[in-house]
């Protein structure tokens, strides 16, 4: 089990020292909002270029921007584990997807709360890991959707009927309370913005959230 804390939450003024913080988490979720495909704007390419080798921890990049294949080299580095876009706007996912490994990095696609599992049938055997989403994205902070884990549950079971071996990781709300119920329907990779970032000790919250996910 893995653990991508978002630094969407993090102290962008020192972001350095931040994510000095969580070193013992597993991948650093890099959130990249563009103001149209979510009604709230982040940062781009440069500033997460700026933690390249500063950092041990591979980024998991989720883009949540309009026309993906524009962008997606620019996000491309020697730390860059995962690139991942939005059925919502891949028109032509199967070819973006195909885009993202021509890069060398791994390719992952995500679901907002109310996009069907149907949609990305076709390209599950493809990809090396599908995001659920557990909010509406656009902002950290908001209520964990609780219909996420039944969601969940299923593609853990489509998974394994079809013997596919893409990770599943959910995005949104996810706590120390709500991470046991996610690991349990099947969940590999929890993002967690506001709950490390926010807290009071975030080594010792990345820590708590190792143990649930031992
Ligand atoms: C939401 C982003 C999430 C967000 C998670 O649009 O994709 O990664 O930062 O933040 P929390 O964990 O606070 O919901
Ligand atoms: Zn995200």
């Amino acid at each position: 089990m893995l653990l991508a804390p978002s630094i969407l939450s993090a102290d962008f003024s020192q972001l350095k020292n931040e994510v000095d913080k969580i070193r013992e988490a597993d991948l650093i979720h890099v959130d990249v909002m563009d103001g149209h495909f979510v009604p709230n704007i982040s940062f781009g390419a440069a500033v997460m270029k700026s933690l390249c080798g500063k950092t041990n921890l591979p980024f998991d990049v989720h883009l949540m921007i309009e026309n993906p294949d524009k962008y997606l080299e620019d996000f491309v580095t020697d730390q860059t584990q995962y690139i991942c876009v939005h059925q919502e706007t891949c028109p032509h996912l199967d070819r973006t997807l195909k885009h993202i490994k021509e890069q060398g990095v791994k390719a992952a696609v995500a679901l907002n709360p109310s996009t069907p599992l149907t949609m990305i049938e076709e390209v599950l055997s493809q990809v090396d890991m599908v995001l659920i989403m557990s909010v509406n994205p656009g902002f950290g902070g908001q209520k964990f959707i609780e219909s996420s884990v039944e969601k969940v549950r299923k593609l853990d079971d489509i998974r394994r009927e079809k013997g596919y071996d893409f990770l599943i990781e959910v995005d949104g709300g996810v706590n120390l309370d709500n991470a046991p119920l996610l690991i349990d329907a099947g969940t590999d990779i929890l993002v967690a913005g506001s709950a490390v970032f926010k807290a009071n000790n975030i080594e010792e919250t990345v820590k708590a959230f190792k143990k649930h996910t031992r």
